[in-house]
């Protein structure tokens, strides 16, 4: 604990001195996301941590989440330093959509608008006509679909299938999926229901239909925080990684928030509700990305052409967000 305190006075002092601002995700460890908070930084879902990172008038920007969330804070604000605790936190949807094969899926259904999460490399943003996160999704997927536009959808099919379902849209899906969320066991959850009868059930959308189908709210991480804090129940059951349940539990204090199970009785699950890259932003990474001068271990740089095309899809979906 000492250690600890040791490094958080550091990441304090040289968050002042380079003058950077920390950028956590929910799913980021408690002690993270608290970081952040307590430095002026932001804590939030995908969407929002694009929008502080790029207004916000700090020169260096640290992202606490997972590469993707770097590339995009570096696209978006490229002459700011964006340097992450670790290169290594990758994402299962990115890593399962190379662009090589991603493009060739584009090019045959050439008069599709390409749809992708925000989940994916700058290369994949770049061959897309528009970029999503989780939380404005559906409204970008209705407003196509009232333009009867025939829509790509890449990398995560329960996200995708989710949202063909509530808009009725024609959808073509890459098969992705999150390690994380994948998990999640509609047989087990309904178990554990009949023991809280009265708990709502809090599903991110890229868990599987099944689940999703169980759900008294379905939505990002923002979402399933803003539904524990109005809904009336006392007691929540959460399908998304754990790390939400710090800010949850602080936006609903006194209610009861209980982890959605994953892996049926004792079986080994892949990630048990908890990003294994999420998990790699830990105190010491963060210090080290701060003081090191070695940019290859930290920092993100985004090819010129990849980044002005990335860009174009980006803004677009912030604009429509605004
Ligand atoms: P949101 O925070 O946008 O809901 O994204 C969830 C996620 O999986 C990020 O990795
Ligand atoms: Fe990717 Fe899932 Fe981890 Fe989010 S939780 S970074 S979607 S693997």
């Amino acid at each position: 604990d000492e250690q600890k305190a040791q490094y958080k006075a550091r990441i304090k002092s040289l968050l002042q001195e380079r003058d950077a601002v920390l950028v956590a995700h929910y799913y980021t460890d408690p002690e993270i996301q608290a970081l952040a908070e307590e430095t002026g930084g932001c804590v939030s879902d995908s969407l929002e941590m694009a929008r502080f990172g790029r207004d916000h008038p700090a020169k260096t920007l640290i992202v606490a989440g997972v590469k993707f969330m770097g590339e995009t804070a570096k696209i978006l604000s490229p002459e700011k330093t964006v340097l992450m605790p670790t290169l290594d936190a990758t994402c299962s949807l990115d890593v399962g959509c190379p662009i090589e094969d991603f493009s060739k899926f584009c090019d045959a259904h050439p008069d599709h608008t390409v749809v992708v999460y925000a989940n994916t490399s700058a290369a994949v943003k770049a061959r897309a006509d528009w970029v999503v996160t989780s939380s404005i999704a559906l409204e970008i997927v209705e407003h196509l679909d009232a333009e009867d536009k025939k829509i790509i959808w890449g990398p995560d099919r329960h996200l995708g299938s989710y949202i063909a379902k509530q808009t009725g849209a024609e959808m073509l899906l890459w098969q992705g999926e999150c390690i994380v969320h994948d998990e999640f066991k509609a047989k087990a959850l309904r178990e554990l229901k009949l023991q809280h009868p009265d708990a709502a059930v809090l599903v991110h959308p890229e868990s599987p239909a099944s689940v999703v189908d169980m759900a008294d709210a379905v939505g990002s991480t923002s979402q399933l925080i803003k539904a524990a804090q109005t809904m009336d129940n006392d007691t929540f059951i959460v399908a998304t990684d754990k790390g939400i349940f710090y800010k949850m539990q602080q936006a609903a204090p006194g209610k009861n928030l209980i982890e959605a199970p994953t892996g049926g009785n004792g079986a080994t699950c892949r990630s048990c509700a908890h990003c294994p890259w999420m998990a790699m932003n830990g105190l010491q990474a963060i210090e080290s990305a701060l003081a090191d001068g070695d940019s290859d271990k930290h920092e993100i740089f985004v090819d010129d052409s990849l980044r002005e095309q990335a860009l174009i899809p980006l803004d677009r979906m912030l604009s429509f967000a605004a």
